[in-house]
């Protein structure tokens, strides 16, 4: 298993996390320096709605909600100012520098990837054909959870095959439940009775990846 594991996705281009410098007024939440609570991300949070209602369905867990466009994140910091939760931390930056700077390996508890852009002309960068999935994949926990949801049936049909073929990973397809309300793209496709799919991914045990033990102070010590 864990050779089947080697051969497919560490053939793939590796990621480079070296390349990438901190985004603009980079600081750590203080949750990641004292987490003792499971830890889930969000990336492409847009407006907020599922990281909201997230943080109050899970008080024994802390969301870190990442959104890059300004005009989303304002309007989900307004309503997370609102809300005032404390196991919620709203981060305006691309997501892919940031889990790089921030996040520790193995140390996440679950992903939620909920309507990506559907990059159709080019599908490198759907989020499963990026070489960054791999370095995704090292910051989880074994037995962690991604959680991709799309209404794009290309998509989720690529998704499923590279998370056989490439990354090894046991999933379960899904149809979403046509009165599911997560996020406001779930609820414009789901009233233009539109079919959304999601795919959840468990990280098995004894898997690796080229990241198990790369963190940003790898990269401090070799800049000194
Ligand atoms: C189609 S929208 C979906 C928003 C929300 N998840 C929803 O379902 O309502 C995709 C979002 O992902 C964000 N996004 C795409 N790539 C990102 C990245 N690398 N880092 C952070 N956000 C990203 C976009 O800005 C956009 O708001």
């Amino acid at each position: 298993m864990t050779d089947n594991l080697e051969l497919s996705h560490q053939q793939k281009r590796a990621f480079q996390p070296q390349r990438l410098s901190a985004p603009r007024n980079f600081t750590l939440p203080e949750v990641l320096a004292k987490s003792e609570v499971p830890l889930v991300l969000e990336i492409g949070a847009g407006k907020g709605k599922h990281a909201l209602s997230f943080v109050q369905q899970n008080p024994d867990k802390h969301l870190i909600a990442i959104e890059r466009t300004r005009n989303k994140f304002d309007a989900f910091t307004k309503l997370a100012a609102q809300q005032k939760s404390s196991n919620l931390d709203a981060i305006h930056a691309d997501a892919i520098a940031w889990i790089v700077h921030a996040i520790a390996p193995n140390s996440i508890d679950s992903i939620f990837i909920l309507y990506p852009n559907p990059e159709q002309h080019n599908p490198n960068q759907q989020w499963l054909n990026m070489p960054f999935f791999e370095f995704l994949l090292s910051r989880l926990k074994v037995g962690g959870e991604v959680i991709l949801a799309t209404n794009i049936e290309t998509y989720i049909d690529n998704a499923e095959q590279q998370a056989h073929e490439a990354w090894c990973l046991p999933n379960i397809r899904r149809k979403v439940k046509s009165d599911s309300q997560r996020t406001h793209f779930e609820v414009k496709y789901l009233a233009r009775q539109e079919t959304c799919w999601q795919l959840t991914m468990r990280k098995p045990k004894d898997y690796q990846t080229r990241f198990d033990s790369w963190t940003i102070d790898n990269l401090k010590s070799i800049e000194i």
